[in-house]
């Protein structure tokens, strides 16, 4: 990531609430990416927060089903699932793992839960793959919580750093082709962070716990629980939560500004290719 040496204050561009969705065999989720509000970021194609203490929201889980030319980010809080795919890789994510999968030319996977009571938190965002990597093998970045470092930028701050980086602190995840932040945020009651985004990428914020402020001066604007922020106009971030605590995600990627062609879970460059990758699965060549 680049450094610039000047500074301006970042503002929200827009607000985006999620809405309401269902996906996999029924599983109740908010659709905040991917939806009518907000139907892509480049490169980040979609962004899922499903969060309940309903058994029946979650249980009938994800059954078997393809990705191809894309990646999938799952970010657990809450809860336990297992994931298999048909290339024998399994793994059970439990709270506060990631998984970042690359499906490259293809996969089918399932996603399980494995607990029948209790709550299921956690997020999915869907990561763009440049075209010449669409056809890359698949592959898995997975880790567990404590393989996840904690950076303590300011007081009252704590910033688990998944992809990116908050000082000296560096998250585990790879990703040169669109090099992402990916950051978990806490903040304590009336406590405040500045934070200087990574160049030329585009960047949005949802908080999931509490409420924060977002920019400075006028431009400051208010985001509520279960509120993406987009964000841009400048490169320092400043939050700041009120008199309850806050947590949200900042996520940031650089675009690849290449065509977009997808249909459920196949995200290609051209027509071509997406017919192509219903052929394949078709076929069993996933
Ligand atoms: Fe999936």
């Amino acid at each position: 990531m680049n450094i610039a040496t000047q500074t301006s204050p970042a503002r929200v561009l827009r607000k985006v609430r999620g809405r309401a969705a269902s996906d996999g065999a029924g599983v109740k989720l908010t659709r905040v990416i991917g939806g009518p509000d907000l139907p892509d970021l480049d490169p980040f194609l979609l962004l899922d927060e499903f969060g309940t203490d309903r058994a029946e929201d979650y249980l009938a889980g994800f059954p078997d089903h393809p990705h191809r030319g894309f990646e999938t980010v799952t970010y657990m809080l809450d809860g336990r699932m297992r994931h298999r795919d048909n290339h024998g890789n399994e793994g059970l994510l439990t709270p506060g793992s990631v998984q970042w999968m690359t499906a490259g030319r293809g996969l089918v996977h399932s996603e399980m839960p494995e607990q029948e009571s209790g709550r299921m938190r956690g997020f999915q965002l869907w990561v763009n793959l440049p075209a010449r990597e669409k056809m890359t093998d698949p592959k898995y970045q997975e880790f567990a919580p404590d393989r996840i470092p904690v950076a303590t930028p300011a007081q009252g701050v704590s910033v688990k750093v998944i992809a990116g980086a908050v000082g000296e602190v560096v998250g585990p995840i790879v990703q040169p082709a669109t090099d992402p932040l990916y950051l978990d945020i806490a903040l304590e009651a009336g406590r405040d962070w500045r934070y200087l985004l990574p160049e030329d990428h585009n960047v949005f914020t949802y908080a999931f716990e509490g409420a924060v402020t977002v920019g400075e001066g006028d431009d400051a604007r208010p985001l509520e629980t279960h509120e993406l922020a987009v964000l841009g106009g400048g490169n320092e971030l400043h939050l700041r939560a009120g008199n309850q605590p806050a947590r949200l995600i900042l996520v940031a990627g650089r675009p690849l500004r290449e065509p977009v062609m997808r249909h459920g879970p196949f995200v290609m460059n051209t027509k071509q290719e997406l017919m192509q990758a219903f052929v394949d699965f078709q076929e069993g060549r996933f």
